[in-house]
């Protein structure tokens, strides 16, 4: 059975029993507390919290997921992927363990062959599947018994450790049930999961949600906060799990969609894949870095195509280390040259009968991997030079490698220890690795106290789960400004209070509310809640939990009672002209699309009064060309004053329509859908908008940089400020022709000119005091006084510069010829003393070196200087030292034979 139809079973198998067919949802979180979707129910987690109603109350997907946390086991167990998917059921307060543990036995068990009227199973052979439970639910234990007719002997009970589930973060959680396929006795020992994970494979998990968790500590180390308001049902199986199993492989990797990229990366390498999991084979780790290479290629095509870029942080990091993960395997299987599009178009073609998509994207996908390939390439061509160079210093001291090189090599080319390992053994070198791994444990340390630190900056969410009560906060502001409502709670110090008094900073929650809070890029709007007796400013307002607003406000006079009715006032102003941004926003993307094509898609867009920022997925700058046509299709829209339209409508009617919509982002079953000029621009947005595009005035592109690997980011001004910014160049232009003489379009070749004329002027200017300076040789040269025997020239040159100074002293030098005599010439150049000294050939049988004379002159000026016994050059700091300076040198020169 192929994966595909692994899927088709399980969807038409729950879809018949009334689940609502669910799409997978984006490998990038649509949970804020979670990174990637490590389970099919992330997407559910606010139906399992009660946060938000379900448009349904059963549910089945097949959910793409990513899990990195096992990632070095990768290749080296029959069952570790970072993809895989996970074929879900759900129940949101429908029905519970009664019903899901009898059709998970019926689905897997059921046969293959049936068609018409029943569903197909699975066909799994019912002796080969033992059952685990958690340790006191009898309930489940009774049911897998009683009602499923699983041996006692076959049902294991567990703790928390094995069996209870959450999601590691605060959340839903409940103890769980599994089910376990016997592989054989060539996999290993008799006696269930209790014995042995590699012949027992863990197949599909049974969550019986039941449990608010408010804190997550280990697997079995949690605390719950209170039982959910329903009891519910999430279940997970592997998908390539059960595949393994189906299709007779030995592992995951061998499944028909992993296996063709393993057999690609073997040609590529020239070796030969031998299915080895046995670690004393010679084969084995070439085997094991073939099956992670398939199991990594897989998951960077499926996270490319959902949006993610390689980068230094979160998700775009996790990426960058699969890819870099292959890069090295593949080098270590011999193959140097770039490999991985060749890796990644095979597990396109293994992938897109299920995600299309992947194929639509894929020129994007495959320029995305290659750069990164590139990249780290040239990164691993300058490691290596360091690696030689360290293991070159290593073979001069005894043969062996520090661990502070091989950590630098790590950190800093991010070259993995067994790399290291590998080449230094090439070498004959030892490597140490005991202080290396100290080094990254400490490295490890330093980044758990960053998160930590993080993390207890978020606020507990608790207390507005409280203030929600499953009723949304009602927006009143698409349409009012003004909204009368009553304060449905006070929250100070995080606690819900009674009341507030003057000069309090609290948070405040009203019924329904005019004040848009912070979303979808639009900044919140401030401005006034009055009632009876008090006042507030508002400052900012915020929705920390789906469905509710929350207004940061401070108390400007008079107490608040929580219940009491109250005013909200927005300042107008403000949100008008945040919303001509957000509109402008939406243009601006709309253009993107005509000038770069459907890839320059959104990743991410702020925009408040005046000003926008919008970032968007593209591989490199833009051209000015492309960025002057941008700000034209943008401000054209604003001319052609399109109407803004919004509707309603269900999810799936906006993506047949094609509305943008956002990776990652998590929608309900009804959107609001923004137009304007129909298809151009199509967006699902819940925020605020002009309602023609011409009231949006102006857009004026400020500027277009890189945002990390792969994004780029697009920054403007809007409407009066655009209007502003315009002006301020206007005055700018007119100050220019006032001052150059010449009409605006005249000014540019005018400073060309002016500029290339004062060049030229300094470079006559230069040659003139050169001549001046050598006309006042010969006049110095007879000035020349005795020092005792030696003629000493000390000049002040006022402004001069270093090679005016040398010119001088070289042709004072000359004139002197055969006698003994010294040179000094001191200036002003850009403000600060320079000066020169030469010696003749007699001087420097006197004893007289130029390098000691302008020592003893640096000394003075505050500085230093040096050079040749017979010419040498200093400065200082003190210009207005430059005469005691030179009165120094001749006392110096006077001094020689004392
Ligand atoms: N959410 C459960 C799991 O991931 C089913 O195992």
């Amino acid at each position: 059975m192929k994966s595909e139809e692994i899927a088709r079973t399980w969807y038409d198998y729950f879809g018949a029993r009334g689940h609502e067919r669910v799409p997978s949802a984006s490998l990038v979180s649509p949970d804020p507390s979670l990174l990637f979707t490590v389970a099919g129910m992330v997407p559910f987690i606010p139906y399992f919290l009660g946060a938000e109603t379900p448009p349904y109350s059963r549910a089945v997907s097949v959910q793409k997921c990513i899990r990195t946390a096992d990632i070095e086991e990768v290749g080296k167990t029959a069952r570790h992927g970072t993809f895989f998917q996970m074929c879900g059921n759900f129940s949101f307060g429908d029905y519970f363990k009664e019903k899901a543990i009898p059709m998970a036995w019926e689905l897997l068990t059921g046969s293959r062959d049936t068609d018409g009227s029943s569903p197909r199973g699975f066909g799994l052979d019912p002796d080969r599947l033992w059952v685990t439970v958690y340790q006191d639910d009898d309930e489940a234990y009774s049911i897998w018994r009683d009602d499923v007719g699983v041996p006692e002997n076959r049902i294991q009970r567990f703790g928390p450790e094995d069996n209870y589930w959450n999601t590691g973060q605060p959340g839903p959680g409940g103890p769980c049930s599994e089910v376990y396929y016997d592989r054989g006795p060539a996999y290993g020992i008799e006696g269930g999961p209790a014995a042995d994970e590699t012949r027992y494979v863990e197949i599909w998990n049974l969550v019986f949600m039941q449990d608010r968790l408010s804190a997550v500590h280990s697997k079995s180390e949690f605390e719950v906060a209170g039982p959910l308001q329903s009891k519910s049902i999430d279940t997970g199986l592997g998908l390539e799990r059960l595949a393994m199993v189906l299709q007779g492989v030995e592992n995951m990797y061998e499944t028909d969609q992993v296996r063709p990229v393993l057999d690609r990366a073997a040609e590529l390498a020239g070796i030969t894949y031998t299915s080895t999991e046995d670690p004393e084979d010679p084969n084995h780790s070439n085997d094991v870095r073939l099956r992670m290479i398939a199991d990594h290629v897989r998951s960077a095509l499926m996270l490319i195509s959902d949006g993610v870029r390689p980068s230094n942080e979160g998700g775009g990091f996790i990426l960058r280390r699969l890819i870099r993960r292959v890069i090295l395997a593949m080098r270590l299987l011999g193959a140097e040259d770039s490999t991985f599009g060749s890796l990644i178009s095979v597990s396109r073609d293994a992938m897109k009968g299920v995600y299309p998509e992947v194929e639509q994207r894929f020129d994007t996908i495959l320029r995305v991997a290659e750069k990164e390939e590139q990249a780290f390439l040239r990164t691993l061509s300058a490691g290596t030079a360091r690696l030689d160079s360290a293991v070159g210093s290593a073979k001069a001291q005894g043969g062996r490698l520090s661990g502070e090189d091989a950590f630098a090599l790590h950190d800093t080319y991010g070259f993995p220890i067994d790399l290291t390992l590998e080449m230094a053994e090439e070498a004959g070198v030892d490597v140490d690795q005991d202080t290396f791994r100290e080094l990254m444990a400490e490295q490890r340390q330093r980044a758990r106290a960053d998160a930590k630190g993080k993390k207890s900056g978020h606020a507990n969410t608790e207390v507005y789960r409280e203030l929600l009560r499953d009723v949304p906060t009602h927006f009143t502001g698409y349409t009012e400004h003004t909204t009368e409502s009553r304060i449905r709670g006070l929250v100070v110090d995080g606690a819900e209070a009674s009341s507030a008094g003057a000069g309090q900073e609290i948070e405040i929650v009203l019924d329904a509310t005019p004040f848009y809070a912070e979303a979808g890029g639009q900044a919140p709007d401030t401005g006034r809640i009055t009632g009876d007796g008090f006042i507030l400013e508002v400052s900012d307002v915020q929705s920390p939990i789906k469905g509710l607003s929350v207004h940061r406000a401070r108390v400007l006079e008079g107490e608040v009672p929580a219940g009491a009715e109250a005013l909200g006032t927005i300042d107008v102003r403000r949100r008008l002209d945040a919303q001509k941004a957000h509109s402008a926003t939406h243009l601006i993307h709309a253009a993107l699309h005509d000038v770069l094509g459907p890839d320059a898609v959104q990743a991410g867009s702020f925009n408040k009064e005046g000003f926008l920022r919008f970032d968007f997925t593209h591989d490199e700058a833009l051209s000015p060309g492309a960025r002057q046509e941008l700000e034209e299709i943008t401000n054209l829209a604003v001319r052609d004053n399109f109407a803004v339209e919004t509707k309603t409508m269900a999810l799936d009617e906006a993506e047949a329509i094609g509305a943008m919509m956002l990776f990652g982002e998590k929608y309900g079953d009804q959107v609001r859908v923004v137009e304007m000029n129909g298809p151009w621009s199509r967006e699902l947005c819940g925020g605020t908008h002009v309602s023609s595009t011409a009231e949006i005035g102006t857009v004026a592109l400020m500027s277009e940089a890189s945002v990390g690997s792969g994004n780029r980011r697009v920054e403007a001004l809007v409407g009066l400020d655009a209007f502003k910014h315009f002006a301020a160049e206007r005055t700018l232009v007119s100050q220019l022709t006032e001052m150059l003489k010449v009409p605006a379009d005249q000014v540019p070749d005018r400073i060309a000119s002016t500029l290339s004329k004062l060049r030229e002027a300094e470079r006559e200017l230069e040659r003139l005091r050169g001549e001046q300076l050598r006309a006042a040789a010969g006049q110095l040269a007879d000035q020349a006084v005795d020092a005792d025997g030696v003629s000493v020239v000390a000049h002040h040159a006022g402004s001069a510069t270093g090679d005016d100074l040398r010119q001088l002293v070289m042709d004072l030098r000359q004139r002197f010829g055969s006698r003994a005599a010294v040179a000094a010439a001191a200036g002003e150049s850009k403000g600060r003393p320079v000066v020169v000294i030469g010696t003749t050939e007699a001087a420097r049988e006197e004893g007289l070196s130029a390098g000691d004379l302008v020592k003893v002159a640096c000394g003075v000026l505050g500085g230093g200087g040096g050079g040749k016994p017979d010419l040498a050059q200093g400065g200082g700091q003190d210009a207005s030292a430059i005469p005691a300076a030179l009165d120094a040198v001749v006392a110096a020169v006077r001094a020689r034979s004392a």
